[in-house]
């Protein structure tokens, strides 16, 4: 069955943006660190003289993260991938201002994806808990990138080291808490997610895009559990 948000994070999808800053806190600092690599390859706002720029969003949910690359990027379209009706609906309507600038495909991101100059994910590829389907992802995403090309993703990592993996918690659980969330709803936060996410190593995300044909992955940022990694094609 698709992946529904509502189901998963327990809220209404118009609740989405305030809930999730509570949530991951790092979520509002990782924007502007994308944003700026995106811009390596999608040099004068995205403008080409022979065509459009093109970015794919995956998982891109309500759109903030695409309405803030249209706004940036005023040369480039951008194309919302996400199975979940009730979230494109919502991004829809936010990116609405940007026209045919902002493209919404009803699909998984496991699928071939179509050639383009940029890729952003944020806080959605952790959805994918088998490392054989997200290899398969990152494959896809090096053969839709043109050679110079860039996948950004902002996202959660966590070691697999126990008293490392139980610090990355803590720490994340500590962010929580100014926004209302104390350890113990960290916790059966952390715990209900199990279900449906994986937060797989940072080695094993820059191992997996280097497997993919990335010749240099990079961690770019990083702030407790939250990351944003990447590699230029
Ligand atoms: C936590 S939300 C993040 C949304 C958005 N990127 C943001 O930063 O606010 C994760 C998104 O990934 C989408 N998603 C989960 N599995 C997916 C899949 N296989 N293909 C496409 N989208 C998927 C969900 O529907 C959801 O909208």
């Amino acid at each position: 069955m698709a992946h529904s948000v509502s189901g998963h994070l327990k809220l209404r999808v118009a609740e989405y943006d305030e809930l999730i800053r509570r949530l991951v806190p790092a979520y509002p600092a990782m924007r502007p660190v994308q944003l700026d690599l995106l811009a390596l390859a999608l040099p004068d706002g995205g403008a080409c003289p022979e065509r459009s720029r093109r970015v794919l969003d995956l998982g891109g949910g309500t759109g903030a993260l695409a309405a803030a690359i249209a706004e940036r990027f005023p040369g480039a379209t951008v194309e919302i991938w996400d199975t979940d009706p009730e979230m494109l609906a919502v991004s829809r309507e936010r990116c609405a201002p940007f026209g045919d600038r902002v493209r919404y495909v009803e699909r998984s991101f496991t699928d071939p994806l179509p050639p383009c100059d940029a890729v952003a994910a944020c806080i959605a590829l952790h959805h994918v808990k088998d490392l054989t389907v997200k290899a398969g992802i990152y494959q896809n995403i090096h053969a839709a990138l043109r050679p110079g090309g860039i996948f950004v993703n902002a996202d959660t990592a966590v070691c697999a080291t126990p008293a490392l993996r139980d610090h990355a918690f803590r720490l994340w659980a500590a962010s929580m808490r100014p926004h209302g969330i104390g350890e113990k709803e960290a916790c059966a936060h952390f715990a209900s997610w199990a279900h449906e996410d994986y937060y797989p190593p940072l080695i094993t995300e820059l191992r997996m895009l280097a497997d993919a044909g990335f010749a240099e992955p990079e961690c770019f940022w990083r702030e407790a559990a939250a990351v944003v990694f990447g590699a230029v094609k």
